[in-house]
């Protein structure tokens, strides 16, 4: 069934963990992700970024999730992620789906100010909730390369107040993308904005941290981590591997299977870390 994020991640404030939140490209990786969702009991966020949506469609991307999350009791929530524009969260709000995410990170405060609430006064009477950033998660983030600048909290709380925003991405030492080594989280920054800041929070860039890591920044307040570059590793290394022990092969369900696999596989096991597995 599909759920806004809402109730999700205030459930995980609650109780102390995290709803995994994983990047889909194709369909397989959609079915991948409600699959391990569904063995491992475990609500679950679904998201697209802009190039995804640029690739195929929002309603593309909609209507995938939405038969496979029709046919499971386990919580859906359809995504928004990185929204770089106005419009483009207008048009996922009109698409359906339960959560959008408005980055205006790389504007000023005031110019970040502006447009997440633009977005939340749209999202806001339909019920949709919204997530927005502050501060800069480095790296490559879709077709953006980013440059590091940690949330200030003092700004991180006003920010939460003037904009009416139902979660916030942070800023602690993450990037997007591959970590060439695994970066130091800056946890004393993320205690002190969960001391001014009461919505749930989100990690961004969680591809290539340690377990450990993840689930110190769950338990310092984290509640919603994001995750996109394993899934696609993941994904492509079942392709690869099937291709390159049969040349021959033309069928793309053949080497979709594996591929399908992993990111099962390793979605399973991000939840477990997470702790969101048992939750639904
Ligand atoms: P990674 O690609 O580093 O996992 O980052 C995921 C993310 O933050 C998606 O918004
Ligand atoms: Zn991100």
């Amino acid at each position: 069934m599909l759920v806004t994020s809402e109730e999700l991640l205030l459930d995980a404030q609650k109780n102390h963990y995290a709803v995994g939140a994983f990047n889909a490209e194709n369909m397989e990786m959609v079915m991948a992700i409600i699959a391990a969702a569904v063995e491992m009991k475990s609500p679950v966020i679904i998201q697209t970024t802009p190039s995804t949506l640029k690739y195929a469609t929002v309603d593309m991307y909609r209507a995938m999730v939405n038969a496979e999350a029709a046919k499971v009791s386990v919580p859906v929530v359809m995504h928004l992620d990185h929204g770089n524009s106005f419009e483009l969260a207008e048009k996922a709000l009109k698409a359906g789906y339960s959560s959008v995410m408005i980055d205006g990170s790389h504007e000023v405060f005031e110019d970040n100010i502006a447009v997440t609430k633009r977005v939340v006064a749209i999202a806001k009477p339909m019920g949709i909730p919204v997530e927005a950033e502050l501060g800069k998660v480095g790296g490559k983030e879709d077709d953006l390369v980013g440059v590091g600048g940690c949330t200030v909290p003092s700004e991180a709380a006003e920010f939460a107040e003037r904009t009416g925003i139902q979660s916030l991405a942070v800023a602690i030492g993450t990037a997007h993308g591959v970590y060439k080594i695994e970066p130091k989280l800056d946890v004393e920054r993320l205690k002190e904005i969960r001391k001014v800041v009461d919505i749930p929070l989100v990690l961004h860039g969680a591809s290539g941290l340690s377990d450990e890591a993840v689930q110190t920044c769950i338990a310092e307040g984290i509640c919603k981590v994001n995750f996109a570059t394993e899934l696609r590793i993941a994904y492509t290394k079942g392709v690869r591997e099937f291709l390159a022990a049969d040349a021959d092969a033309f069928d793309p369900k053949k080497y979709g299977t594996p591929g399908m696999a992993n990111v099962k596989a390793l979605v399973a096991n991000k939840m477990q870390v997470c702790g969101c597995a048992g939750q639904a």
